[in-house]
């Protein structure tokens, strides 16, 4: 009798859960990627083509066509607002950083998310798009993308904010993370863990404040003010309030590569998710060349920064290096193969398109010459190389300074580099296992999306 009724029960549990399991209710996602550059969609694509597969209808709204369509996913790139992209006039990087004036990259960002807003709000199309659609959640990428506060309130869907980086200066006040500025160097005003001075820490510690002034007397009001009148509404709550009803935050961080923050149950570190695991063979041409040598140092500069915009010297001491190694072989990746004329033993190969990871995880490989970008270096960690990192904008200062102190390869200063110290450093990454990064990446399944 006992017996009979427990595995009826057992059946019963059993029924209740595959009807929880196999109930899938699916949903309205909207990402809205609209001041990013392409790369921000990275570290977002596999948590998009997820969500997707599990059955979700995704939108994913940009200035830019994906280069990989996902046959499930909808690209949204409103037609206006793209061709306006295409106009993006590309900031000097190595000039501004030469000036030390790196900081205005903060002062500009945010008047661009302003620009875009005004873009998007002033197209017929887009507006109409916005009234016909329903969305249940929204994703915002947190980098000056707060227009997206609007839509969601007009769809009545939740946010949540999808943060390419870290923890940015203004959390503390908008999302009620701590604020560790007495510790913690801002990303926009790196410092080495013996320069915490009085000054460094007070300096430090003021940047929130400005943020949390500018984004409400200045920032908001505008973005509110540019939706009410492209949707012709009255009724629109202050984005202040919008931001309050955040979800939750998604950080691209990992937490024993990034700094020991205490992140309150909203913030969830999801760095390294775009890491897949099952490699593709290398391109025909790239595998024979690799096949020649004995190792070989991978150079990337990322998509936005373009060696020829650097200082002729700079770009002399770069290729004055990689020619005093000869034994070593490097893939490089260039818009323009003109260099390489400068390589007659052939030990360079050139391309405008690598695939990162799969040479990243090559066993050949030595070392990575880097701007510093944060996938770039996840992915470095992971597979042990070492780096040779040279911030030149955004938050690569402060992922410079992470390699730096916790000794994954050496950081340089792409405005005054000359070809010893180049030449020094590659030695050292490549000789001295000190470099070598030691952990991986605990895989966090895209499956739970
Ligand atoms: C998803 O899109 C399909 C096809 O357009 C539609 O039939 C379905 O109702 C949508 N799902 C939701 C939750 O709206
Ligand atoms: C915030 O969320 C609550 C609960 O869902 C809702 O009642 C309120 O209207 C929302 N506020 C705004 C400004 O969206
Ligand atoms: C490649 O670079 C060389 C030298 O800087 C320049 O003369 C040439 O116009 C460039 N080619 C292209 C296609 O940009
Ligand atoms: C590493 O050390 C070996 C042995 O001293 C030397 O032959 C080689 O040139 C060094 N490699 C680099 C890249 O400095």
């Amino acid at each position: 009798m006992g017996q009979t009724s427990t595995s009826l029960c057992c059946i019963f549990i059993c029924f209740m859960l595959a009807q929880t399991v196999f109930q899938v209710e699916s949903a309205n996602i909207l990402f809205f990627f609209g001041v990013s550059s392409y790369s921000h969609r990275l570290p977002a694509w596999p948590l998009v083509t997820g969500l997707a597969e599990k059955g979700h209808n995704v939108t994913f709204l940009s200035p830019f066509k994906a280069k990989n369509p996902h046959p499930k996913v909808v690209d949204y790139a409103p037609r206006k607002f793209s061709e306006w992209a295409e106009s993006w006039d590309e900031m000097n990087m190595f000039d501004m950083r030469k000036k030390g004036d790196m900081y205005k990259q903060w002062l500009i960002l945010p008047y661009f998310g302003i620009a875009m807003c005004e873009k998007l709000y002033s197209d017929e199309e887009f507006i109409n798009w916005v009234k016909s659609s329903t969305y249940d959640l929204v994703f915002i990428d947190a980098l000056f993308n707060e227009c997206g506060y609007g839509m969601a309130h007009i769809f009545g869907a939740k946010v949540i904010q999808f943060d390419t980086t870290t923890v940015f200066p203004w959390y503390s006040s908008a999302f009620g993370s701590p604020d560790e500025t007495n510790w913690i160097p801002d990303m926009a005003y790196v410092f080495g863990a013996n320069e915490v001075t009085f000054q460094n820490r007070l300096i430090n510690a003021l940047i929130p404040v400005g943020w949390d002034l500018f984004r409400s007397w200045i920032y908001f009001p505008q973005l509110e003010e540019i939706t009410r009148t492209g949707l012709s509404t009255t009724d629109l709550p202050t984005f202040q309030d919008i931001e309050k009803n955040v979800s939750m935050i998604f950080l691209n961080t990992y937490y024993s590569e990034e700094f020991a923050r205490a992140l309150p149950p909203n913030m969830v570190s999801i760095g390294g998710i775009a890491y897949v695991e099952k490699r593709t063979p290398l391109p025909k041409d790239l595998a024979a060349f690799l096949e020649k040598g004995n190792g070989f140092i991978y150079v990337s500069f990322g998509t936005v920064a373009d060696l020829q915009k650097m200082d002729a010297s700079t770009q002399q001491a770069i290729i004055g290096a990689l020619q005093s190694f000869p034994e070593l072989q490097f893939v490089w990746k260039l818009r323009n193969d003109s260099l390489l004329k400068e390589f007659p033993n052939g030990n360079v190969y050139i391309s405008n398109w690598m695939p990162q990871q799969d040479i990243l995880s090559h066993p050949k490989i030595k070392a990575f010459i880097t701007h510093s970008g944060l996938i770039g270096i996840q992915e470095s960690i992971y597979n042990a190389v070492p780096l040779i990192s040279f911030p030149i904008f955004a938050e690569q200062d402060y992922n410079a300074e992470r390699v730096h102190r916790n000794e994954y390869g050496i950081r340089l200063e792409i405005t005054t580099v000359n070809q010893a110290e180049l030449e020094d450093a590659i030695s050292k990454v490549v000789n001295d296992s000190k470099y070598d990064p030691d952990f991986k990446f605990t895989q966090y399944s895209t499956n739970d999306a």
